[in-house]
């Protein structure tokens, strides 16, 4: 297979990696998962999918990014051939190897219309500010938190009823919807990355795909 093949780094329940999965990514598929977490829900749905996997417990040294399992992790995905690393619930702020190898080819989805909310618990502390709209960004991935250059993002308008579950599983459909375009048109090379400003090209502006945003 020539397309370019994509490594998903999950910590968790892992459906932003089963929407990858089964989205169409044109010649473009994920073929790994990676986890931080030996209990990953993630690892349940690779099986399944017949995707292969690779657990690095970091045992004790949770929170902070040992550069040791970054290393590790950078060098089955070069070892595989990955092009791009799609991070999706990865509970670990990269700081290293990754960043240095794969820069401009690490993606994320964040659970806010960022800049507001980076960080943990987004949902909740939207909910609690009291914003009448928030939603998802998918970003390339830099040193900071939930910081580097915006992709596509998706708004979903707060409820006077909802609760943080209820807005979560609102936020998470839209998550499932833009994930997989941006890793798509990162793949079909229609993004140009200039600072942190993300144009997309070969179209009048506006690419095809985007329009039913
Ligand atoms: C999603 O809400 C994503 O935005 C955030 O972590 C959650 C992961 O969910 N970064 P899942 O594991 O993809 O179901």
């Amino acid at each position: 297979m020539s397309g370019r093949r994509i490594a998903v780094l999950a910590s968790g329940r892992g459906s932003n990696f089963e929407a990858l999965c089964t989205a169409d990514l044109g010649d473009a598929s994920v073929v790994l998962l990676a986890t931080d977490n030996p209990k990953a829900e993630a690892l349940i749905k690779a099986k399944r999918l017949g995707i292969e996997k690779a657990v690095f417990d970091p045992g004790a040294a949770r929170g902070a990014s040992p550069a040791g399992m970054e290393a590790s992790i950078a060098a089955l995905l070069e070892d595989r051939g990955i092009d791009l690393v799609c991070l999706a619930g990865f509970m670990r702020i990269l700081k290293g190897p990754l960043l240095d190898r794969f820069e401009g080819r690490i993606l994320n989805i964040h659970p806010s219309l960022l800049p507001s909310f980076p960080g943990l618990d987004a949902q909740a502390r939207a909910l609690e500010y009291g914003v009448r709209i928030t939603g998802c960004t998918v970003h390339y991935v830099d040193a900071g938190t939930d910081t580097g250059p915006v992709v596509l993002q998706a708004a979903v308008p707060v409820l006077g009823t909802d609760t943080v579950e209820s807005l979560s599983r609102r936020i998470l459909r839209e998550e499932h919807r833009i994930y997989p375009l941006a890793v798509r048109l990162h793949c079909e090379g229609s993004i140009r990355l200039d600072g942190r400003t993300v144009h997309f090209h070969g179209t009048d502006g506006i690419p095809g795909p985007l329009a039913s945003l």
